[in-house]
């Protein structure tokens, strides 16, 4: 007989989407809430969308908080699946969250824009899905609107991204011609018609044979060339490998305009069927896999709460493995103590709702007062575990930050290092001097890490440019030689939040002559969170 754990392990989805700002991220997460009976209207999540574009307006959101953090994880059902679907920022500069919100899932649906292609964006979270070997759906939108042809795009996305791209699905026309997709995956065929919500669509017309008369009668000319596509197809791509799919080297890739609803229900209807339930997941000094009894997971990121006055915050955390159940007691692997989970939150599109039990793949809001960081394991067995893998990256820009009061210099450390734990922003220590030097992936941190410094800690700070360009974070077997090291930099080393040595770089070109003279140092690009 089947556990209840393994059925329920089985019927997880745990995924993130990940596109390019404007490819419509926003709008197809809509859409799959749709169908998932998450929401009832259209506008709900595009109206939070609208509401983050400005900086200002992304701020007051962020202080409002219950937005934004309930909408940062949406579980919905969907036919036998319960499917976690987790947010990722839009807006580039805060993609080291986004990459560390990847870490906590088990493949990713890819949004690619047709008139637009494969862009930068795209390639950079591509990027993080291949370093961790994570299954990626694409779907290819707006085909309601003209774009490349759709043999050029998958080449594209062959040649940049490094996949080999399986058409499940196959668009007939674009723009004014669209008439609608072929599923190749189940031999049908879905007409389009512009603005007609095809939630209520019953299924297409079932075509399996190519050469049958019906498919003129409905598509008139653009039936030869969807056989002439199809034929092409057929002798360029290679037939969809499940494995393949699984150790991310293949992705399917369907076509659809999601503003039309169009072509999401059948990738939404594959999505569930292709994408893997949640599996075993790296760790020391062992991996974790989900059927084991015993419950763990890990911390991927912070969140300040709903009311900066109380300044306690939501972890967000992944279980990895067995079963939670409210009121449990745990251990916090970093700090060797036993914590009851007590007040555990489900997240769900618009609401919140306590937590009697959950299962591998779902994510649990924790409260806390700041004892919880990015990447903590909690475990409820005797193991010492430790989930690996969730990185933090080397920023790239760098400001000095000023306090305007002196007496606040209490709070301001206080607030920095919060806001490093929750991966808001880096913090570092000059081992000269007595400043704080913020480092960010992107510029935008550093302004939303002033309006929260005053918001939730009543400090007024500023910050000037600094000139650092690059960072490191440095070790070596030899400690003679990271001493000799230190000291040779002595003005360039600094400390992280966590206290690691990092080696602060006026540019890239002097960080490269620095790891030339030094080669038996090493420097880190990305440090785990420990
Ligand atoms: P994002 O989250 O990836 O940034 O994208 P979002 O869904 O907000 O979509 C970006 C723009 O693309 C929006 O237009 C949206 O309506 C439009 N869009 C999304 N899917 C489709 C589609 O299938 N076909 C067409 N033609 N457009 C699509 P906007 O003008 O920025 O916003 P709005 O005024 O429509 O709300």
């Amino acid at each position: 007989m089947i556990s209840k754990l393994a059925k329920e392990t089985a019927r997880r989805r745990t995924f993130g989407i990940i596109s390019h700002p404007d490819a419509g991220k926003t709008t197809l997460t809509e859409k799959l809430l749709l169908f998932g009976g998450a929401i009832q209207l259209a506008g709900s999540v595009k109206a939070r969308k609208a509401a983050t574009h400005a900086l200002s307006d992304w701020m007051s959101i962020e202080q409002e908080r219950g937005i934004s953090v309930t909408s940062s994880v949406m579980q919905f059902d969907y036919r036998d699946y319960t499917v976690n679907l987790l947010d990722t920022p839009g807006h580039q500069d805060f993609s080291e969250d986004t990459y560390r919100v990847l870490t906590a899932v088990d493949s990713a649906l890819m949004v690619i824009d047709h008139a637009k292609g494969v862009e930068p964006q795209t390639e950079k979270l591509m990027e993080v899905c291949r370093m961790r070997n994570t299954p990626v759906v694409t779907f290819i939108n707006k085909l309601d609107r003209e774009g490349m042809d759709p043999l050029e795009i998958l080449a594209q996305i062959e040649d940049k991204l490094q996949i080999e791209c399986v058409p499940l699905s196959w668009p007939v026309g674009m723009g004014k011609q669209f008439k609608g997709v072929y599923d190749l995956y189940r031999g049908q065929l879905h007409l389009f018609t512009p603005g007609r919500d095809t939630r209520a669509d019953e299924g297409g017309v079932t075509i399996r044979d190519l050469d049958d008369p019906r498919l003129d009668e409905l598509l008139g000319s653009a039936a030869d060339k969807l056989r002439e596509d199809l034929e092409l197809l057929a002798g360029a791509a290679n037939p969809y490998d499940h494995q393949e799919f699984l150790k991310a080297s293949q992705t399917p890739v369907f076509f659809g305009s999601a503003i039309n609803n169009f072509g999401v229900k059948e990738l939404l209807d594959a999505f569930v069927e292709l994408a893997p339930a949640p599996g075993c997941r790296p760790a020391e000094p062992r991996p974790v896999c989900p059927d084991e009894e015993s419950f763990s997971g890990f911390t991927f990121k912070v969140q300040a709460n709903m009311n900066p006055a109380h300044r306690d915050r939501i972890a967000f955390f992944r279980i990895c493995s067995g079963r939670f159940q409210r009121g449990m007691k745990v251990k916090h692997q970093r700090l060797g103590k036993e914590v009851v989970l007590s007040n555990a939150t489900i997240f769900m599109a618009q609401d919140r709702a306590n937590v009697e039990e959950a299962y591998p793949g779902d994510i649990i809001g924790i409260h806390n007062h700041g004892t919880i960081k990015i990447g903590d394991t909690f475990t409820a067995g005797k193991d010492e575990l430790r989930f690996t893998g969730i990185p933090n990256f080397a920023p790239e820009h760098f400001r000095r930050v000023l306090l305007k009061n002196p007496l606040k210099a209490k709070q301001l450390s206080k607030g920095l290092v919060q806001l490093a734990e929750e991966g808001a922003v880096q913090v570092f220590r000059p081992l000269q001097g007595g400043d704080f030097i913020l480092g960010a992936v992107g510029v935008l941190q550093f302004e939303v890490t002033v309006a929260r410094l005053k918001a939730e800690y009543g400090v007024e700070a500023d910050y000037e440019p600094v000139a650092y360009g690059a960072a490191r974070w440095v070790s070596a077997d030899d400690r003679k030689l990271l001493e000799e090291f230190k000291a040779k930099n002595w003005n360039n080393m600094a400390l992280d939040a966590e206290e690691h040595l990092t080696f602060l770089s006026e540019s890239p070109w002097m960080l490269s002559r620095t790891m030339e003279m030094f080669p038996r140092v090493t420097f880190h690009k990305t440090r785990e969170h420990s």
